[in-house]
């Protein structure tokens, strides 16, 4: 992998790269597409990676379709699939890892610990061997891409990370590896998840700023979806991902909740134009 990306440096292309875990679907497919507006040569990585999963986690049951994301990838005009073995990548007596503090500790970090460790240091470990000028990630998950671009500035890489918009379904439903673990009846709820989110931007687009009330309608639009249960709604500076009670600045609006065994996260960003205009994305 090394060799192929010195190669395409030394060719003077601009390489991309896409780190995913596999069992692609339309919302890593649009990483891509962005990637071939800014890049000559694009590499694709596929890892499912052991450390970012938590010993009562999906890391064994977790999706694997390699023929099929393959030829995805192929027909995406991927010109490199990057797919390492555990083995390579962490080697007996392998022994460092990167942490990015505070951001890592909250809401997801939470929820599941280690988890952001062993993302930061698998990316870290990807970006040094591929020494991409570009690499491409998901807002479906905000917290992630937030450490990861922390990490690249913090740690002075070479790469500029890019937040690419999430992906839906015609229903709203983000796209997710984790969604074919949904039952039929689950599925159907799980639409609830984009539907708080619309009422959340409904009250932002009446004027309201207080996070208290954001939380409170989403509450109630879970509240008619028994199957659902919240894990948490928040509403953070997009930054340092702190709470925030008064929306004055560029936030997010996370929730995360579980259908039976399957956990599933959705925001929105919200922000703010030259002129202070509320802008938000769903
Ligand atoms: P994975 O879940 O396979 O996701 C790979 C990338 O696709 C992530 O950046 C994720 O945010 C993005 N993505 C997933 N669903 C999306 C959607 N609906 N719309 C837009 N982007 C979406 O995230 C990981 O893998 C891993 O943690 C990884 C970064 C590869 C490190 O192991």
């Amino acid at each position: 992998m090394k060799e192929f990306a010195r190669k395409q440096r030394d060719e003077n292309r601009i390489v991309g790269l896409v780190p995913t875990m596999g069992a692609l679907h339309p919302g890593h497919l649009s990483l891509i597409k962005q990637a071939r507006q800014q890049c000559t040569s694009l590499v694709a990585s596929i890892f499912v990676n052991p450390t970012q999963f938590g010993p009562s986690e999906d890391f064994a049951k977790y999706p694997r379709t390699l023929s099929s994301d393959t030829e995805n990838l192929e027909n995406a005009g991927v010109q490199c699939l990057f797919l390492p073995e555990a083995k390579d990548i962490y080697p007996p007596n392998y022994s460092t890892y990167v942490n990015v503090e505070g951001l890592s500790e909250r809401l997801e970090g939470r929820s599941r610990p280690g988890h952001f460790r062993g993302v930061s240091t698998v990316v870290m470990k990807l970006l040094q061997i591929v020494q991409p000028d570009f690499a491409y990630f998901g807002r479906k998950d905000a917290q992630q891409a937030t450490i990861i671009s922390r990490m690249a500035k913090d740690l002075n890489l070479d790469c500029e990370i890019v937040i690419c918009p999430i992906e839906r379904e015609p229903d709203g439903l983000a796209m997710s590896s984790r969604n074919v673990y949904l039952q039929q009846s689950d599925r159907q709820a799980a639409t609830v998840l984009y539907r708080s989110l619309q009422a959340a931007q409904a009250l932002l687009q009446n004027g309201s700023r207080d996070a208290l009330s954001l939380q409170s309608v989403m509450q109630q639009v879970f509240k008619e979806e028994s199957r659902a249960k919240i894990d948490y709604v928040e509403i953070v500076d997009a930054q340092t991902f702190e709470p925030l009670m008064h929306i004055n600045r560029k936030a997010y609006v996370l929730i995360a909740a579980k259908f039976g065994e399957t956990r599933l996260l959705d925001n929105m960003l919200v922000d703010f134009n030259d002129n202070g205009q509320l802008t938000n994305e769903l």
